[in-house]
C-alpha cells in the first residue's frame, strides 16, 4: 500500500486530505501538534478505511518538529501533503515579528525540509508526490501569510521543474491555492468572517478533489474552482496599486 505523510491532518484541508487518501487505500501518517487529536483522527480512519495510521506528534515551527517530520518522510512516504499551516492575528507591525517568524519557520522551512527529504526516495522508486498547500492569497497583497504562501507557490513550480530536467515524470511537486474555506483556520486567528458572502467560501472536499486531479495531471500551482481560477487570472489584469489596495482588506478583521 502507498503511503501518504500530511502535516496538519486533524483539522479542515488536511483532515480532509487523510479521510480522502485513506478511502482511496493509502496507509498515512498523521502530523500535528495535539496528540489526543491526532490519536482520535488515527483510531476513526484506520478503523473505517481499514489503512494502518501513523501518528507524529511534531510543532513545526520548532527545530526538533522540523527535524522529526524529515525523518519521517526520509524513511520512505509516496505522498507528502504539507498543510499545516495558520493566520496571525492581526496585520503587519500588529503581531509581534516573532510571530512572523513562526510563520515563515512553518510555511517555509518545514515544507522545504520536508520535501527535501522526501524526493530523494521518490526519485529513486520514479514515483512519488509532494502537494505544498499553499492559498490564493500568494497572488494578492496579504501581509507575510501571502508572502509566505509566494514562496510556496515559487518554491514548487521551481522543484517541479528541477526534478522534471532529470527526467523523473512521475515525480510531481504541486502548490495547491485554495480560496476561503471553512475551517478552525479563521477562528484560530480571530478573524470576523461574518461578512464574507457564500459564494467566496468552496468546500474542503472540493480542495481536495482537485488537487489529486491536478496533481495526476501533472499541473503545478493548482487553484480549486471555476471561481477561484477567474478571481486568480482577474487578479493577473487588474492594475497592481487597485489588487494591492482591494486585496489586503477583504477579510482581515479580527476580532
Ligand atoms: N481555510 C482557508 O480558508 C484556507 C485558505 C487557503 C489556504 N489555507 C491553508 O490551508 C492549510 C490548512 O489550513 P486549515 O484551514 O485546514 O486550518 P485548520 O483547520 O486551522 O487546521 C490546521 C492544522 O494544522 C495543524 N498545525 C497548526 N500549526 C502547526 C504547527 N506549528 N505544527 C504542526 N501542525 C500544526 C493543526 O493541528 P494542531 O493545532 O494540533 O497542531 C491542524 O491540524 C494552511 O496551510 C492554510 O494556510 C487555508
Amino acid at each position: 500500500m502507498p503511503t501518504a505523510l500530511i502535516t496538519g491532518a486533524t483539522a479542515g484541508i488536511g483532515a480532509a486530505f487523510a479521510r480522502r487518501l485513506a478511502a482511496d487505500g493509502f496507509d498515512l501518517v498523521l502530523l500535528a501538534r495535539d496528540t489526543a487529536r491526532l490519536e482520535a483522527a488515527a483510531a476513526d480512519l484506520g478503523g473505517r478505511y481499514r489503512v494502518r495510521v501513523e501518528t507524529l506528534t511534531a510543532d513545526l515551527s520548532t527545530d526538533a518538529g522540523i527535524d522529526a517530520a524529515a525523518a519521517r518522510a526520509a524513511a520512505g512516504v509516496d505522498l507528502v501533503v504539507n498543510n499545516a499551516g495558520f493566520a496571525n492575528k492581526g496585520t503587519f507591525l500588529n503581531v509581534p515579528v516573532t510571530d512572523e517568524q513562526t510563520m515563515l519557520k512553518v510555511h517555509c522551512e518545514a515544507v522545504l525540509r520536508i520535501t527535501s527529504a522526501a524526493l530523494p526516495g521518490m526519485l529513486e522508486r520514479g514515483r512519488g508526490g509532494v502537494i505544498n498547500v499553499a492559498s490564493v492569497a500568494a497572488f494578492l497583497a496579504r501581509g507575510t501569510y501571502g508572502a509566505s504562501k509566494a514562496w510556496v507557490v515559487a518554491f514548487s513550480r521551481g522543484v517541479a521543474q528541477d526534478i522534471a530536467a532529470q527526467g523523473a515524470k512521475n515525480v510531481r511537486v504541486m502548490a495547491v491555492c485554495p480560496g476561503f474555506v471553512h475551517t478552525e483556520f479563521h477562528d484560530r486567528a480571530g478573524m470576523k468572517m461574518d461578512g464574507m458572502p457564500e459564494f467566496m467560501w468552496i468546500p474542503q472536499d472540493l480542495v481536495v478533489d482537485e488537487a489529486l486531479r491536478d496533481l495526476r495531471h501533472g499541473v503545478t500551482v493548482s487553484v480549486p474552482s471555476a471561481r477561484y481560477k477567474a478571481l486568480v487570472a482577474l487578479a493577473r489584469m487588474v492594475p497592481p496599486s487597485l489588487l494591492e489596495r482591494t486585496s489586503s482588506r477583504a477579510g482581515r478583521n479580527y476580532d
